[in-house]
């Protein structure tokens, strides 16, 4: 019996591993072969125990502001999250501040205020861009041979990379096209994009002293639009561990619990 069980657990193995190879492999190839070319970055977030760090929340806040929000919306975001612990958490006064910089058109007396915290973000349709609340759950790196998410799986590759890869994938090259104007950008996938290379070295000054080079920036961006696609993920993962943990606690006492109840019975050799 044990070694029917044995031979069978080897053969899945087995099995498995040479499936997973495969995998890997074929996602190596189909990757080279596709036009969107996303790399990997070590995000802080990623991972069973990733968190997100404020200090690039705030850098990458602030890269939106000044940067992305002359075209982009973000009009499923709540300023007030932007105090939040496990997200950019700044201070109280710091985010009326900025809810104050806004001006909103108040639903019930349809007259324009200055914004508060409870105000969301506001919406920016007028470039034709598209609203970037979701954009780092709307889009991945690379899904993979048919769609399978392998890179997501194995390199945890997805939206914020595709951000990032995006921001610094121009080539330099334009075309117009029906009056628009289309930039050739490696990472998009039809190849050419119609936002202009939005950021430059040096564009936004970070009072941490953080490099601000076009790569750096992209990331803190890219982390901060995960943020506001997920903003509870810290929260999650730290739910998720303690959950296991307690699994793993409880498996060891029904173990022994089962151990013990039976001993009387299975301590016996019936000869
Ligand atoms: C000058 C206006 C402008 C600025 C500034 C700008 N964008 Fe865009 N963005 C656009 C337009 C227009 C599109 C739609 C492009 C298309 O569909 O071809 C777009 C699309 C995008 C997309 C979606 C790509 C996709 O897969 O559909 C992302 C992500 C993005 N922008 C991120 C950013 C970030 C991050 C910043 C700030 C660093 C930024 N943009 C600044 C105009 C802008």
């Amino acid at each position: 019996m044990f070694r029917k069980i044995t031979i069978s657990a080897v053969s899945a193995l087995a099995l498995t591993t040479g499936a997973l190879t495969t995998g890997a492999l074929m996602t190596g190839a189909a990757f080279a072969a596709e036009g969107g070319h996303v790399e990997d970055v070590a995000f802080s977030f990623e991972g069973p125990f990733g968190s997100f760090d404020e200090h690039q929340l705030q850098r990458g806040l602030q890269v939106f502001t000044e940067v992305c929000s002359a075209c982009h919306g973000l009009n499923f975001v709540p300023i007030r999250t932007l105090s939040d612990e496990g997200g950019p958490h700044l201070p109280e006064d710091q985010v009326r501040a900025y809810a104050a910089a806004f001006t909103v058109t108040d639903k019930e007396t349809g007259e324009d205020r200055p914004g508060l915290p409870v105000d969301l973000f506001p919406a920016n349709t007028g470039a034709g861009a598209p609203d970037l609340s979701l954009m780092a759950k709307a889009r991945a790196g690379f899904h993979g041979p048919y769609g399978l998410g392998m890179n997501q799986l194995f390199k945890g590759m997805g939206g914020p990379e595709y951000i990032v890869a995006i921001l610094h994938g121009y080539t330099g090259e334009t075309k117009e096209e029906a009056g628009t104007t289309f930039y050739e950008n490696h990472a998009f996938s039809t190849g050419w994009i119609a936002m202009p290379p939005p950021m430059e070295d040096g564009q936004v000054t970070f009072a941490d002293g953080a490099p601000n080079d076009v790569k750096h920036m992209a990331e803190d961006v890219a982390a901060f639009l995960m943020w506001t696609a997920e903003p509870k993920l810290n929260a999650r993962k730290d739910t998720g561990f303690k959950a296991v943990l307690f699994l793993i606690v409880l498996t060891s006492l029904l173990y022994l619990t089962n151990k013990r109840l039976w001993s009387g019975v299975k301590g016996k050799k019936a000869h």
